[in-house]
């Protein structure tokens, strides 16, 4: 991991743990809500199983898993799609990546998750495209996102969903949306006790 990335890392883990313990006051709105360091680690290991090139990201904050990826994806020349919906967040995010020196690996797309998807989805060249999907925006939409997100995912590619077992106000949703998975025979899917439950999907050949 070259420096710059991992420093920048640490610092947003810092700010995270100071934000969930709320030790600093950061508005609601503003809060980082960032996957853990260990979610990260296995996000980062996943990516790099499958020499992954081309992600999509719906949910980027301030741009700590994103930042976690591209580490894993730089090294294939590979690019991120993230989509984020909230200005400052965007600023944010855009600091951290050049400090961490992998901006031009980053494309951002700001707006409405459901409305990114939906062009995205209507494009012939995303069809079958990405091999690595991160889902952590809002929980409500999760299937609709799913649903939009499954045709452009390459055969063998991995869709990853945080949240999954934490926090406890999204258990009952997430089950539904594990349950929904199941049911789709095209589909391999688990749910993992790691950071705050990840859902670890594969679409099969
Ligand atoms: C849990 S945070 C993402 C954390 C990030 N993946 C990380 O680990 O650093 C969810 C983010 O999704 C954004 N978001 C929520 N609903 C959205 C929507 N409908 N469209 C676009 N972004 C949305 C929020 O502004 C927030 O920054």
């Amino acid at each position: 991991m070259i420096k710059s990335i991992f420093n920048i890392l640490e610092k947003l883990e810092e700010q995270s743990t100071l934000e969930k313990l709320r030790q600093i006051n950061v508005a609601p709105e503003d809060r980082m809500l960032a996957i853990t360091k260990e979610t990260g680690e296995l996000l980062n290991m996943i990516l790099r199983l499958k020499n992954a090139k081309n992600m999509l990201e719906i949910g980027m904050s301030t741009g700590y898993s994103t930042i976690w990826c591209a580490e894993a994806i730089y090294e294939q020349s590979g690019k991120i799609i993230t989509i984020e919906q909230n200005p400052n967040k965007i600023k944010r995010a855009k600091e951290n990546f050049q400090k961490a020196g992998i901006a031009d690996a980053i494309i951002i797309k700001e707006g409405l998750a459901i409305q990114i998807l939906r062009e995205l989805n209507l494009q012939k060249e995303y069809k079958d495209f990405f091999d690595f999907v991160l889902i952590d925006a809002d929980k409500e939409n999760v299937i609709e996102y799913f649903d939009l997100i499954l045709p452009m995912v390459s055969a063998g590619g991995v869709i990853i969903t945080d949240n999954m077992l934490y926090p406890e106000k999204y258990k009952q949703d997430m089950k539904f949306f594990s349950d929904y998975l199941k049911k789709n025979p095209k589909l391999r899917t688990i749910t993992t006790p790691i950071g705050n439950g990840e859902e670890i999907t594969i679409k099969l050949k």
